[in-house]
């Protein structure tokens, strides 16, 4: 990855898109939905963008979305990129840096995980207050770019407390299951075994998944304010494990949808 590549990416796409979009949003497995809530103006296949790589999973599609949430211009990534597909770090990251360079100032991210809490029931939300990485690579690794960010970028409050503070009392307002946690990343793509569960959960987390924190390091080295959200879609501890198919996330996650759209909306309402 070079600048030069994100700034041809962010030229094709400011060519086409004729407003700057304030807010970042990347749509998780199964939540894809969302876009009904933006008044869209442009959509754009990523397999036309310049250097973007393009998804491969069928569960995504591939598309930027641009638009506007509550009079708030967005741009939308429906489909991301993921380790587990062959992707390298910097793929999976370039559009976190383009939406950068696009001009956004927040960045919004969902996902479906694994519930590793002993509380948390399917289709519940957690609101990522932390995370703990452990994917096997980490996007920032090579010669650093200063011009995007500081080598060695803190990671002490990733997930902005303002923006959590803001969604949890739109949840209470609407009295919604929601919860602050941990979220571990992993590879996959296999799920994991029930001793790796049980260690996720005596290291910290809260619940487990394959997506969000390559782009949320990277969107934190250019200090975006990052809100994410995992939808629980299977729970992996003692007295719930059972096989889980892709179908169960997906359905899952769909449940979980309409609370999180309208704690979407109401969130960038409020941005
Ligand atoms: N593990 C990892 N990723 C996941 C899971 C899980 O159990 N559920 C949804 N994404």
């Amino acid at each position: 990855m070079t600048i030069l590549q994100i700034q041809e990416a962010t030229t094709y796409l400011q060519s086409k898109v004729a407003f700057q979009p304030e807010i970042g949003i990347i749509l998780g497995t199964g939540l894809g939905g969302f876009i009904q809530d933006i008044d869209i103006k442009h959509t754009i296949d990523y397999k036309d963008i310049p250097h973007f790589p393009v998804s491969t999973v069928e569960s995504h599609s591939g598309k930027l979305i641009f638009g506007y949430v509550a009079n708030k211009p967005v741009v939308a990534m429906q489909g991301r990129f993921h380790f587990y597909e062959g992707y390298d770090m910097q793929q999976v990251t370039f559009p976190v840096r383009v939406m950068k360079f696009l001009g956004i100032k927040n960045l919004l991210v969902s996902n479906a995980a694994g519930g590793l809490n002993e509380t948390y029931q399917i289709s519940d939300l957690m609101i990522l207050k932390d995370h703990i990485n452990l994917l096997p690579h980490n996007p920032l690794i090579g010669k650093n770019l200063d011009d995007l960010g500081p080598r060695f970028p803190d990671m002490l409050e990733a997930y902005d407390k303002k923006l959590r503070n803001i969604v949890s009392e739109i949840a209470q307002k609407h009295q919604l299951r929601t919860h602050e946690g941990v979220y571990v990343a992993v590879s996959g793509p296999n799920l994991e075994t029930p001793a790796e569960y049980k260690f996720l959960r005596i290291i910290g987390g809260d619940a487990v998944g394959m997506s969000t924190v390559p782009e949320v390091i990277v969107a934190r080295q250019m200090n975006l304010h990052v809100f994410a959200i995992s939808v629980i879609t299977d729970l992996c501890f003692e007295g719930h494990l059972k096989f889980v198919t892709l179908e169960e996330v997906i359905a899952a996650a769909h449940r979980a949808e309409p609370n999180l759209r309208l704690l979407m909306c109401e969130l960038i309402a409020k941005i």
